[in-house]
């Protein structure tokens, strides 16, 4: 077998599979292979996937069938993530010519595979920190660097393949974490965003048995020159402690933004969901947080049709979207999946009316995005530069609140942090123009 020197890597899924996917690029990089976006060029080939909807999963495979029709006879390939750990052995089973199939912990042993290529890798076991031990530091960080702080999840919603897929919840050392804080700040990074399904739930006790939480890594990454922006995403509401809650009150690189998913304004609901019930504890922390930082803003993820959710439930979460007036939010169809509770629930809601409650429920919360974004024009906003778009006559930022704020490109060199006063708004995105 020739040598292999280029590889392909195809990520989906939640920002952790797209910091896994740099760290898997890093390190393959470190074996002397270069990456390449034409799966006709590489040798070897890896599906960097996610299996937290059923159709996330069946992507996964649809493009796993492609990738055998197109591929390099020789080239090896692969899944590596949540799909590996949910199929386990059977992925084989469906694809045999497929040579490794490794689980959101283990996708460090991918190297096997290079100097072993004759042999099928299977590993989906669940051994915690290794991998952010073994794999090498990026040596250039994108404007926004991710950085995770916690992997894995104890909360068993019971929709939720996460806590099979990743695991109970283990919290990364803090000195680890600020490391590569220190590192993102040094090679380019502007913005900070921690990591974790679960991320304020942070807890990490030192040698010395000091513990420290969530609100003690914001503090390390304000005190960073280089560092403008930082944020964390996802939160659990219980876990929102008052330390967290009061650092949004005095730390002002702390942007005013705040991703806690609710998933549905249903007590009924949100108990067999296995998810805190009483919604006046989630009001309470918004009132909180509002109270210490006034022009905070909330996301929410939104589930529709879980099972046995009646019409009186659906109008509960359609009135607390109203209510929070939630934006940039996400809303999902519930999708049963394999090792959940709520799989073999009974009282399945059909697609069609799962159908009709995700419209009804987008459509309160784009009202939500276009009422925010107008009350935008005429503020002076600080954002974050993205990219430029594909005319190439505009520049893509991103506000404090990540709405996308698209300028007209200067003919001169800008800095990528910029003031810019908003011109014009819509449902999806904003108008402005650069103050010099
Ligand atoms: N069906 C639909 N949506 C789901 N999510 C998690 N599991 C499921 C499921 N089985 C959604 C939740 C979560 C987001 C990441 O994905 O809203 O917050
Ligand atoms: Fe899944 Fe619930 Fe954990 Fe989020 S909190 S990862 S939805 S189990």
């Amino acid at each position: 077998m020739s040598k292999m020197q280029k590889f392909f890597i195809q990520t989906f899924g939640c920002q952790m599979n797209v910091y896994d996917g740099q760290r898997i690029a890093a390190m393959l990089e470190k074996h002397g292979l270069t990456q390449t976006d034409e799966i006709s060029d590489a040798d070897l080939i890896i599906l960097n996937t996610c299996s937290v909807r059923e159709k996330a999963t069946n992507k996964v495979y649809s493009a796993l069938g492609r990738i055998r029709c197109a591929k390099k006879e020789s080239a090896l390939f692969g899944i590596v993530g949540c799909v590996a750990r949910e199929s386990g052995a059977d992925a084989f089973k469906r694809i045999p010519e497929l040579n490794f199939v490794l689980g959101p912990q283990s996708y460090h042993k991918l190297p096997e595979i290079i100097t072993n290529p004759e042999s099928r890798l299977l590993n989906i076991d669940l051994t915690g920190l290794e991998k952010f031990d073994e794999l090498p530091q990026m040596n250039k960080s994108p404007l926004v660097a991710y950085i995770p702080v916690q992997e894995g999840c104890n909360h068993c919603c019971t929709y939720c393949i996460v806590p099979y897929t990743r695991g109970r919840e283990i919290s990364r050392p803090f000195n680890d974490i600020v490391a590569d804080t220190i590192n993102a700040a040094k090679t380019g990074a502007i913005e900070i965003c921690f990591l974790g399904q679960n991320v304020n739930g942070y807890k990490y006790t030192d040698e010395n048995g000091k513990l420290y939480r969530l609100s003690d890594l914001i503090k390390e990454a304000a005190k960073l020159p280089e560092i403008h922006r930082i944020r964390f995403t996802s939160s659990y509401p219980t876990e929102m402690s008052d330390d967290l809650i009061e650092i949004f009150g005095n730390e002002e690189k702390l942007l005013p933004f705040l991703n806690m998913p609710i998933q549905s304004g249903s007590p009924r609901t949100l108990k067999r969901m296995n998810r805190p019930d009483d919604l006046s504890i989630y009001r309470n922390i918004v009132s909180k947080l509002k109270s210490v930082r006034p022009d905070i803003q909330i996301s929410s993820d939104f589930i529709v049709g879980f099972p046995d959710e009646t019409e009186e439930d659906f109008t509960e979460t359609l009135n607390i979207a109203k209510e929070i007036k939630y934006i940039n939010s996400y809303s999902f169809k519930y999708s049963p999946r394999p090792h959940t509770a709520a799989a073999i629930m009974p009282n399945q809601i059909s697609e069609q009316i799962k159908s009709v409650r995700l419209q009804k429920l987008d459509a309160q919360l784009n009202e939500n995005q276009r009422e925010f974004n107008m009350s935008c024009i005429g503020q002076e906003m600080v954002c974050l530069l993205e990219g430029i778009d594909k005319t190439k006559r505009h520049l893509v930022f991103r506000t404090q609140y990540m709405q996308q704020c698209i300028v007209e490109k200067p003919d001169y060199e800008i800095e990528p942090l910029q003031k810019i006063k908003i011109t014009d708004a819509n449902k999806a995105s904003l108008r402005g123009e650069i103050i010099k």
